[in-house]
């Protein structure tokens, strides 16, 4: 077998296919998409689910993949063995409902034999119990019979999550009896390092339901998976997915960095950069699809992927952050297969370095934590980390679990997993209690008639148009008429209004009939089903009336230049910062455009300033916007943005601003830029980590606003006693009239209190050798009550002051003393515990001051007879 480097296996594998038939279609994003059963894409055939189920019609009824995938399910022994990495590439063949067994397996024969000169003697192979016909298969491919082994549900039923699944056939390379079992039986069912796994054939003809049943697919399908990297393991002679050539090239860039030779007789930093090389490639490719680093889901397992290979450098001996300039090697290797790593290159960095460096600011303390507590237990004797203190490492110094259980694992310790969630769930409540419901309310009814057809959309041209009313809904789901004053919900054959969707409101308008009409105010689709809902506000309607339908036609253009300029935005927003800025939410409706993205920090003003110029010298070229209807291949070609999480069914709509901005997009649109007239950011703020989210008005939306700030300045002015022009200066000089009338009042204070000062001193009362100044002031602050005790020690011996003050109902006290008191022993901080329990309050404080607070001002005087009382 000649030796093939891992990036010529994937092309070989990709030809191979096209040359029988296949559509070689991109990876898909490592985020599932409409799959709840799934965090992150684990198979090749996970994002292609819709299509073996006939949800959706695939692009080709054949086609092969290199799909990315994340399995983090035997994260611990990452590092630990040769075999384990999080992140790893399958090559797959599908048959949606075409070829079937006999093709798959004879093709796969014909890969491993022909393409990569697999020595047939080599191959053993496994087959379900009682499928014959993959056996006969095999053996009319020339597998000898003792090579071909029948195994059970366990090994030979290939099913995942929920979805499609099915009975399989996976191929085995014999490496040699240098690799053990000395009988050379085929071993399986355990991880042999003989026989190697290497290609399962699947034939998915289930669907597993949620409730654990199998249901027949309306056709068998074929789904086949092999891990690049094993297969590269085998067509290069080693053991290790860390020796084959472009894994070898990030882990030997770790090992230079930190300067420790890889296999050098050190187990654990070889176990370190292991781990290190393995997390960078699920990093990088996580980030590229637009996971950020967070406390849930998807960005949890990014963070802690980070944080695990941080804490390995940091164990390796490597000074501060690292990981983004590693990352440069896995773009290296694999930049080419996935050319989007590329583009997002200074995007990925910066997310690893803001997160590696966020951590390193609590990853020492931490540890020191960690080696407290682990202390602590071993005085103690117990061997479990209490569910508080792992989750204090979590809360406070940024340890994700997995990483504190991993560090303890090191000592032979463990952490209390139940406590920790108890402690997170009480943490949860508490800020779930903390914040208000903002949670929008929905149509309470979610109901669609059935024998209705999908209505079709004339809005694109079209403010009004004549339509057939096929369904009412009114006091019953299936009305045959509605009066005056009812509300209802009609579907038409075809319709001007735009149904809510893709971050673009619905149309409101009229609707007639020869006896009746109906204001609408919000319009809604379901599989394609546009349900129209208003109210009669005429006449009656009835089931089958011919209707003339108008839209509200400033609304819907004013909407329309909101949705445009948020096209323009976009392209800006990724002039501007870059190509990693996508969308990852929006709204346009007639009164502004909201529009979210991804941006690791708030933007600039100077930034925000230069898409707002971009966007308004755009709109001044007076570009023209078309649209055309293609396939979604043309329209990639085309350059054309794809939103995140958008499902695009065969026929897409292209949206083109000139050639400068290129969206898929179903919405309505000006048709010339210029209509928008301008464009004004009202605000850029964070709406979650990593999304940034800008608010913007166009055209009369900013004239609007610019009436309310003008109003705004009107009042201003009145109040001011000026005109609008004027308020500038006016301002200005309130501003130092203040100052000086500020200025002059402390001095009055100041007077006065310094006479008031007299008049205390002369008050006061003698008690043996102490002369006691008690006081009751209003709207005084504690620093004047300190201020003026600080006065009378200056002048006076022997003296005890209790002033008190009340401010708004409340009561502060102070208790001071002059030195020579406290030396015979007298204390502030105790008196006033005494004193201050007569206004309800508590306090303390040193032995020549303390302070109290309390709430009952008709206790002041009891207070002074106290003080009185001490001192007697
Ligand atoms: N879907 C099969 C697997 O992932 C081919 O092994």
């Amino acid at each position: 077998m000649e030796k093939l480097g891992l990036n010529e296996i994937r092309k070989l594998f990709r030809e191979f296919y096209v040359s029988k038939g296949h559509y070689a279609a991109p990876s898909a994003s490592l985020i599932p998409k409409n799959d709840k059963s799934l965090l992150i894409i684990n198979s090749g055939m996970a994002p292609l689910k819709p299509y073996f189920s006939g949800q959706e019609t695939p692009p080709s009824k054949r086609m092969t993949t290199c799909q990315k995938c994340i399995r983090t399910g035997d994260i611990d022994n990452v590092g630990l063995t040769s075999r384990h990495g999080t992140f790893f590439e399958m090559l797959g063949n599908f048959s949606f409902g075409d070829y079937f067994k006999k093709e798959s397996l004879t093709w796969g024969m014909e890969f491993v034999l022909d393409v990569l000169k697999m020595p047939i003697d080599k191959i053993w192979v496994t087959v379900y119990k009682d499928d014959d016909q993959a056996y006969e298969i095999w053996k009319s491919l020339g597998i000898p019979e003792e090579h071909i082994v029948r195994l059970g549900k366990e090994d030979n039923f290939w099913e995942i999550g929920l979805g499609p699944c099915g009975p399989d056939s996976e191929m085995f390379f014999d490496r040699g009896p240098e690799y053990g079992s000395p009988d050379d039986d085929f071993v399986q069912g355990c991880e042999h390092d003989r026989y190697i796994e290497f290609w399962n054939h699947v034939f998915t003809q289930f669907s597993k339901e949620e409730d654990g049943t199998y249901t027949d697919l309306a056709h068998p399908n074929i789904d086949t998976g092999m891990g690049l990297e094993r297969l590269a393991c085998i067509m290069q002679g080693v053991d290790s997915i860390f020796d084959i050539d472009t894994i070898r090239h990030i882990l030997d860039s770790v090992s230079s960095l930190c300067g420790k030779a890889y296999e050098d007789g050190d187990e654990k930093a070889d176990v370190s950069m292991r781990i290190i090389t393995d997390h960078l490639r699920s990093m990088v490719f996580m980030i590229a699809d637009g996971i950020v680093p967070s406390n849930e889901g998807r960005g949890y397992v990014l963070r802690r992927l980070i944080r695990r290979a941080a804490r390995h450098g940091k164990m390796l001996g490597i000074d501060g952050a690292f990981l983004a300039d590693l990352a440069d090697k896995v773009i290296e290797v694999s930049g080419d297969a996935y050319p989007e790593i590329v583009e997002k290159q200074d995007y990925i960095k910066k997310i690893i370095s803001v997160e590696e460096k966020q951590f390193a600011a609590t990853l020492g303390q931490g540890e020191a934590i960690i080696g407290e507590y682990l202390e602590e237990m071993k005085k103690a004797g117990v061997t479990q980390l209490s569910g508080d203190k792992a989750f204090k490492l979590y809360d406070t110094y940024g340890f994700p679990l997995e990483l504190t259980e991993e560090i303890l694992a090191e000592h032979e310790f463990s952490a209390d997993r139940d406590g920790f969630d108890t402690a997170m769930a009480a943490q949860k409540k508490k800020s779930r209690e903390g914040r208000q419901d903002t949670s929008e309310v929905a149509w309470e009814e979610n109901w669609t008639p059935e024998d209705v057809p999908e209505t079709v959309f004339t809005g694109y041209d079209h403010y009004e148009d004549d339509a057939t009313l096929l369904f009412l809904s009114g006091e019953s789901r299936d009305a045959e008429q509605a009066l005056e004053g009812e509300d209802v919900i009609l579907y038409l054959d075809k319709t001007p209004f735009y149904a809510e969707s893709g971050g673009q409101v619905s149309d409101k308008g009229i609707m007639t009939t020869e006896d009746g009409e109906v204001e609408i105010f919000a319009v809604e689709k379901t599989r394609g089903v546009f349900a129209h809902k208003g109210r009669v506000t005429r006449g009656a309607i009835n089931k089958g009336d011919s209707i003339h339908c108008a839209i509200d036609r400033i609304r819907r253009n004013k909407t329309a230049r909101n949705h445009t300029a948020t096209h323009l935005l976009q392209q800006a927003l990724r002039d501007v910062l870059g190509n990693h800025v996508e969308q990852a939410g929006s709204l346009n409706n007639d009164k502004e455009l909201r529009f979210d993205f991804n941006h690791y920090e708030a933007m600039k003003p100077e930034e925000i300033a230069r898409v707002e110029e971009i966007v308004n010298e755009k709109i001044c070229s007076f570009l023209p916007v078309t649209t055309v209807e293609t396939t979604i291949d043309e329209a990639q070609k085309m350059g054309a943005m794809a939103l995140f999480g958008e499902k695009y069914g065969d026929v897409v709509r292209v949206v083109s601003c000139g050639d400068w901005s290129v969206e898929l997009c179903g919405g309505t649109h000006v048709s010339n830029i210029g209509q928008i007239g301008a464009f004004k950011i009202a605000s850029e703020s964070g709406v979650a980590s990593g999304v940034r989210r800008i608010v913007a008005l166009t055209g009369t939306g900013i004239l609007e606003a610019a009436h309310a700030a003008e109003s705004v300045i009107a009042d201003v002015a009145e109040t001011m006693k000026s005109k609008p022009h004027l308020i500038q200066g006016k301002a200005t000089s309130l501003m130092e009239d203040l100052k000086a009338a500020r200025k002059e009042l402390e001095e009055f204070k100041k007077e006065a209190m310094g006479s008031e000062l007299d008049d205390m001193i002369s008050s006061a009362k003698a008690f043996g050798e102490v002369n006691l100044i008690t006081r009751e002031f209003e709207d005084y602050n504690i620093g004047d009550l300190r201020g003026l005790s600080d006065d009378i020690k200056a002048r006076c011996k022997s003296t005890m002051m209790v002033f008190a003050t009340v401010n708004g109902g409340k009561v502060t006290m102070l208790v001071s003393l002059t030195d020579d008191l406290t030396e015979k022993g007298l204390h502030a901080g105790k008196m006033i515990k005494q004193i201050a329990a007569c206004v309800g309050g508590g306090g303390g404080g040193k032995a020549d001051m303390a302070q109290a607070g309390g709430k009952n001002p008709a206790g002041i005087s009891d207070a002074f007879k106290v003080a009185e009382e001490l001192l007697s």
